[in-house]
């Protein structure tokens, strides 16, 4: 009832009161706080041992798939606690979720959580933008060969004439949506604080090898890729 009384006023005055920028926070928060109220329950079983963190439009059969909305199970995942149970799941697979968290507030805690009900042994795949590719973008040739490679994504994509360096400051920024890029170093620090290890960087056919049901997203050029252990 207070939620959709509040999602109504937002639609209704959003634009006119807000900019663009706070309009882009209060929906994910809005989201955030709803997946927040209507899923409290912890010690849960998870429907599969194999955990697709942040899915998106992207889901996976036969994994449990998650999301802030839309998902097999809505969850923010900066709350700070998981709602499976120890020793649970045997794989965790998350594309380009992690750059959406704050490091410390809410990264260090969802991988501590992770790691208490990821069973011994249990496999860990993350991919995000690359802060290293980033950089020697920047440095070879201001973003072009990003641009390039975009194109060959989607074909429709198209800078309107803004310099390709803002090829560099999309991957740091998304409107505001990425809070950090990693690097391998920064992303072991993470994954070994929080209490993984053995961690290693792959490439996006790595995961694929071993996870075969994940659709390709082709993004070697720009990711970072890594597996660990719990
Ligand atoms: C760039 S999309 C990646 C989606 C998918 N993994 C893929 O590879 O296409 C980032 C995803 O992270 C999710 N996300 C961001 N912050 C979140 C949060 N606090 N809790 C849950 N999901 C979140 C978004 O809803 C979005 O689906």
């Amino acid at each position: 009832m207070i939620l959709s009384t509040l999602r109504s006023l937002f639609y209704r005055y959003g634009e006119k009161v807000f900019s663009h920028r706070t309009l882009k926070n209060l929906h994910i928060d809005l989201w955030r706080m709803r997946a927040r109220i209507i899923h409290r329950r912890r010690g849960l079983t998870p429907p599969s041992p194999k955990l697709h963190l942040g899915c998106g439009g992207r889901k996976v059969t036969g994994w449990l798939n998650v999301d802030v909305i839309g998902s097999d199970y809505d969850i923010d995942l900066g709350q700070g606690w998981l709602p499976w149970r120890n020793n649970s799941l045997e794989a965790v697979v998350s594309q380009h979720v992690v750059e959406h968290l704050d490091l410390t507030r809410e990264l260090v805690p969802l991988f501590r959580e992770l790691k208490r009900a990821c069973k011994p042994g249990a496999e860990l795949y993350i991919s995000c933008p690359d802060m290293e590719k980033a950089c020697k973008f920047y440095f070879d040739d201001k973003g072009e060969e990003m641009l390039f490679n975009r194109k060959s994504r989607f074909p429709s994509f198209d800078l309107g004439g803004v310099p390709t360096v803002q090829m560099i400051n999309d991957l740091f920024h998304r409107e505001g949506e990425h809070k950090n890029l990693f690097d391998l170093e920064l992303m072991k620090w993470l994954l070994e604080t929080s209490g993984f290890s053995q961690v290693e960087r792959i490439e996006e056919a790595d995961l694929l090898d071993r996870f075969p049901e994940f659709p390709a997203r082709n993004d070697d050029y720009v990711s970072l890729y890594v597996k660990a252990v719990a």
